[in-house]
């Protein structure tokens, strides 16, 4: 299959390659492109052939259902109507559009290759203008998980996209980096409380404090399942080590400095810099926002550029640091 890329300008409305992507959507075929938190590859949700070729491209295992991306606030009321509890409101009202996906219950409107046959569904709005510019023109829902192949990092700019699926979606529609860097917070919306599947750009902090009330405690009360956290995910071809703070640390580090004294390919990703370390081979991010935004960018460069053993100091487990964790956890292969 060959893949058309082309670049994104505004305004989108009329923009040729939204055009061009939208088109293809409706004829079934598979897309890639920006939202504010990472590139999704999407097809018609409500076209169950289409959304087959989504898990074939990524060699998804089938029985991991997809996020549904809406193109307004209302269409959530479409879709999940009479069933959202009133906490669910409140959490539309405060982050949609935006980087929150909500768990409602599936109103039979789509097909089970998107729920996995769950009796749910996860819908989002997304507010990256070429996404909502996209899911507008197509006029239908689209079902779209990270454009990445399946247990691979996922793809914050349409380099890393391509370099996963080129020949294997009909088109990646490019634009900038982007902004968010890790996906979306999940927050399952079908029980008495909210609760947080997967940590994301929202923070626990403010969904909580949007919703005014207690955040459910997965684990006590029923499995912290989001099906897709059972399977490896976001690893890159790099040896990758979380270094926890603490004892641990100055431990990793040593380890991290024998290993470059010996001719090893060496790096460190850390939030502030490091006195012990070498500066050639550490990355300082400053920010927790900056960290997000270029972890996963961070773990392909390193793959390019030969990396054996790639360093990663964890953030403080709080704010959008628990869900960069997450994905740093994850890559090191921890669960
Ligand atoms: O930011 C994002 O959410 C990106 C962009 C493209 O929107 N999408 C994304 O999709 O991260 P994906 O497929 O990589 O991750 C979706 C996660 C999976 O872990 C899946 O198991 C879970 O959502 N999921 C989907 N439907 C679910 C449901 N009904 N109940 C619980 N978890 C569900
Ligand atoms: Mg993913």
């Amino acid at each position: 299959m060959q893949t058309i890329v082309a670049f994104a300008l505004p305004p989108y409305e009329t923009d040729p390659a939204v055009r061009k992507a939208a088109k293809l959507i409706q004829q079934g075929e598979l897309v890639v492109f920006p939202t504010e938190t990472v590139f999704g590859i999407g097809a018609n949700a409500l076209d169950k052939n289409a959304c087959r070729k989504i898990f074939e491209a990524k060699n998804r295992p089938i029985d991991n259902p997809l996020i549904v991306h809406l193109a307004a606030r209302e269409d959530i009321y479409r879709y999940a109507g009479s069933t959202l509890p009133p906490y669910a409101k409140l959490l539309i009202d405060r982050f949609a559009p935006g980087p929150l996906t909500i768990v409602v219950q599936n109103s039979g409107a789509f097909p089970d290759v998107v729920t996995a046959k769950l009796p749910t569904v996860c819908l989002r709005v997304p507010s990256h203008p070429v996404a909502n510019a996209l899911i507008s023109a197509a006029g239908v829902p689209i079902a779209a998980p990270s454009a990445n192949r399946s247990t691979r990092p996922s793809a914050t700019n349409a380099r890393d996209a391509w370099e996963d699926l080129r020949g294997r979606v009909s088109m990646i529609v490019d634009s900038s980096m982007t902004p968010g860097g890790i996906e979306s917070t999940i927050v399952d919306c079908t029980g008495e409380h909210p609760a947080v599947l997967r940590d994301g750009i929202i923070s626990r902090e403010e969904i909580a404090a949007a919703v005014g009330i207690p955040l459910e405690r997965l684990g006590d009360t029923r499995p912290t399942i989001t099906p897709g956290t059972r399977y490896k995910h976001y690893a890159p071809d790099v040896h990758v080590h979380a270094v926890r703070s603490g004892e641990n640390e100055s431990k990793s580090f040593s380890r991290a400095i024998e290993l470059y004294r010996k001719g090893k390919n060496v790096r460190v990703i850390t939030l502030n810099k490091l006195s012990t370390v070498p500066a050639e081979i550490q990355v300082v991010l400053e920010t927790p926002e900056a960290f997000a935004r270029s972890i996963f960018s961070l773990f392909r460069a390193a793959e390019r550029d030969g990396v054996e053993h790639l360093f990663v100091v964890l953030l403080p487990e709080e704010g959008i640091g628990r869900g960069v964790n997450e994905r740093i956890r994850k890559a090191a292969g921890e669960r």
